[in-house]
């Protein structure tokens, strides 16, 4: 039996503190990522940015991995944003799911990319590498950041151009929703870069910030802890140099029990 139906018999008889869901839709942006949506537990309440613990029944036993929900609180369906590893232990099979299979997930979500681990500001940035853009697809679709904030910057940076395409999505689908393109208004800006290809906007996101590049591109005064929150996820490297730089224009890191200037979560991988 493969890993889809497996997971359907093991969801006929469901330990305490596990859903099975059913995907709803599924969509493959290139080679290593993919984008899939599936039903929500009546009962599944969590905030926008949290991440949740996915999985499949391989072999004998499931298997999960901490996934971020990129659809916002409000939403009544669950969206993950996923890479595909060849030999994942759970993504070499979750990248085969098709509608109607199920999917597994823990009961409690958890995260510090949450609005109330920052305290009140007027500019929330929003830097992320790959999948950790999955986090923020949830908190820009979510009514309460622009109630917070006047001006939200979401950068995306990749290797290549087709990566980014998941990001670019999103925000056509907030233009395409009238009440949400609404609220959001002209204070969403979505800055994408890439490392290993020729696109007209290049380079980390470190060396944009340390240049001035993305402040000059974007029409914005540097950062100032006044003002700037900040939320960051990628891998471990990217958050590490990222948060150096935030330090240094005078921000501090937060976490729920200790709001702060800007938090940091890392983008999950297997
Ligand atoms: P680069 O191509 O220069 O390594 P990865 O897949 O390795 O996580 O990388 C995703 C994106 O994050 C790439 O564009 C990569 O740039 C960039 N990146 C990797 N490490 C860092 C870092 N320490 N600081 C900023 N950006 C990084």
């Amino acid at each position: 039996m493969n890993a889809p139906a497996k997971t359907e018999e093991f969801a006929t008889n469901l330990p305490a503190g596990v859903y099975a869901e059913t995907v709803l839709s599924v969509t493959h942006y290139t080679d290593y990522l993919f984008r899939f949506t599936m039903t929500r537990p009546a009962g599944f309440r969590f905030r926008s940015g949290e991440f949740a613990m996915i999985g499949l029944v391989v072999g004998d036993k499931p298997i999960y991995r901490a996934y971020s929900i990129a659809s916002p609180a409000w939403s009544e369906e669950l969206e993950f944003f996923s890479i595909k590893v060849p030999d994942g232990p759970l993504t070499q099979h979750l990248q085969k799911i098709k509608p109607g299979d199920k999917v597994l997930m823990r009961k409690k979500p958890t995260g510090t990319l949450v609005l109330d681990a920052l305290v009140p500001g007027k500019r929330l940035y929003m830097f992320s590498t790959g999948t950790g853009i999955a986090p923020f697809a949830s908190l820009i679709r979510d009514p309460e950041t622009y109630e917070k904030y006047e001006e939200v910057i979401l950068t995306h940076t990749c290797r290549e151009v087709a990566e980014l395409k998941y990001g670019f999505d999103l925000v056509e689908e907030i233009r395409a929703d009238e009440m949400l393109n609404e609220i959001v208004g002209d204070k969403l800006k979505h800055y994408a870069t890439v490392t290993r290809e020729d696109y007209p906007f290049k380079g980390r996101i470190t060396d944009l910030i340390e240049s001035g590049k993305l402040f000059a591109d974007l029409g914005v005064p540097p950062l100032d802890p006044a003002v700037d929150r900040a939320m960051i996820c990628g891998s471990m490297t990217m958050i590490r140099d990222t948060a150096a730089l935030l330090e240094k224009a005078g921000l501090t890191e937060g976490a729920n029990n200790n709001p702060a200037e800007f938090v940091i979560e890392r983008a999950f991988v297997g």
